[in-house]
């Protein structure tokens, strides 16, 4: 129909009008373009391995959706948090300002989310949160645009209280560090523990991150309590193990703790956590299809044990996805967005979870025993749990 040259300028022409999207109805082209991920974790510092695991997760269910989310590929802009939260607000800026996110996910620790928080609430961004517990994200400070696939510090702490009392426990002592997440994990247990009866002989804190135990476990051994309760996560959950049974402890006074003691640390810890209970929403043994699939896969991918954190990073992608498939992938109808990410239903290694009102999962929390290297479930400590998400007042997105 035409010669070579005419050819050559025509196609041109084309491409040209694609690139500016002049072509297709704006609509389309903001469905086209790649969907701007910010991922604010922590890659350095004690929680390093919780940022990994997160990330892997997440990249995982994007892999399994043929390298998108929602019919739309991705760009990434990853920011190392470092889990300092003096740092947080600019970290949070900066995927928001420069780099232009559509949406932030992050983080793991509780004081450098509430930052994440605010700039979400500031910008109208949307933020998935994939760990971090602070209850008041989905609290005092929920919002239309921030969700969270993980939990509330308040949730796998409070059946702890339950579970040491029925076992014969009366007098506990508590040992943290003194932020967020430790402090609002010792109240959600102390809660459900003195509810029943129980009572707390002591509670200790130290810094975030500190790791010097010693004169805690000395002080512990002289009080002897019936049981200790204990939030710590990551290295210091190691490490805290390992002081505790050097001590000659783990076999005189019970050690109990929200599951993070025991999660994804495992090879770290070896003998220290053998047989140690902790409560959380996830455990490597759960029995569904699901999860049998997704440790196979994560495993073979990354050459290590999913845990707890990998299975929070699998579901934000997934929670994601469906928002978007709903909407066709687009951004553009934000109230509609939320609402289809409200009723998603996510086929999560964890068992089925649904989104409360105030955007946090309402989810059975398991009863786990240490055994070799995996956290087996041998009960359901507390069936559908949902936080009770004081003072959330949803306004409209
Ligand atoms: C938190 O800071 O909210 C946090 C950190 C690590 C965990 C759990 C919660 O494993």
């Amino acid at each position: 129909m035409t010669d070579r040259r005419q050819f050559i300028q025509q196609a041109g022409l084309l491409a040209a009008a694609a690139a500016t999207g002049s072509l297709m109805p704006s609509i389309a082209r903001a469905q086209t373009a790649k969907l701007r991920v910010g991922m604010m974790l922590p890659y350095t510092g004690t929680y390093a391995s919780l940022g990994t695991a997160i990330t892997q997760g997440f990249n995982l269910a994007v892999e399994e959706n043929g390298g998108m989310l929602g019919g739309r590929a991705i760009d990434f802009f990853t920011v190392d948090d470092e889990s300092e939260p003096s740092k947080a607000t600019d970290n949070a800026n900066k995927l928001v300002q420069r780099d232009k996110v559509d949406l932030l996910v992050g983080t793991v620790h509780s004081g450098v989310v509430m930052a994440m928080v605010k700039v979400a609430r500031d910008n109208g961004t949307l933020l998935i949160i994939p760990n971090a517990g602070a209850n008041a994200a989905t609290g005092g400070q929920c919002a239309p645009n921030i969700f969270r696939t993980s939990f509330s510090n308040w949730q796998p702490a409070h059946p702890m209280g339950k579970v040491m009392y029925e076992r014969g426990h009366r007098k506990a002592v508590t040992l943290t560090w003194k932020y967020g997440a430790g402090e609002e994990s010792i109240e959600s247990f102390k809660e459900g523990f003195t509810k029943l009866g129980g009572s707390i002989v002591k509670e200790m804190y130290l810094p975030f991150p500190n790791v010097e135990f010693q004169p805690f476990i000395t002080e512990i051994a002289s009080l002897k309590p019936d049981a200790v309760f204990v939030f710590f996560a990551g290295g210091g959950a190691v490490k805290f193990t390992k002081d505790y049974a050097a001590a000659g402890l783990k076999d005189k006074i019970p050690l109990y703790g929200s599951g993070f003691l025991t999660d994804g640390t495992l090879e770290a810890q070896g003998a220290s956590a053998q047989g140690l209970l902790t409560t959380l929403h996830y455990g490597d043994g759960i029995e569904n299809a699901k999860n049998k699939l997704f440790r196979y896969n994560y495993g073979k991918k990354y050459g290590v044990q999913a845990d707890v954190y990998a299975v929070q990073g699998y579901d934000a992608a997934l929670l994601l996805h469906g928002g978007l498939n709903a909407v066709k992938g687009s951004f553009g109808d934000r109230k509609a967005l939320y609402s289809a990410m409200e009723k998603v239903k996510i086929d999560s290694p964890r068992g089925p979870w649904t989104m409360s009102k105030a955007h946090n999962p309402i989810q059975d929390i398991y009863l786990r025993r240490v055994e070799g290297n995996a956290n087996q479930v041998i009960g359901v400590a507390w069936k559908a749990l949902e936080d009770p998400a004081r003072g959330c007042k949803m306004s409209a997105a």
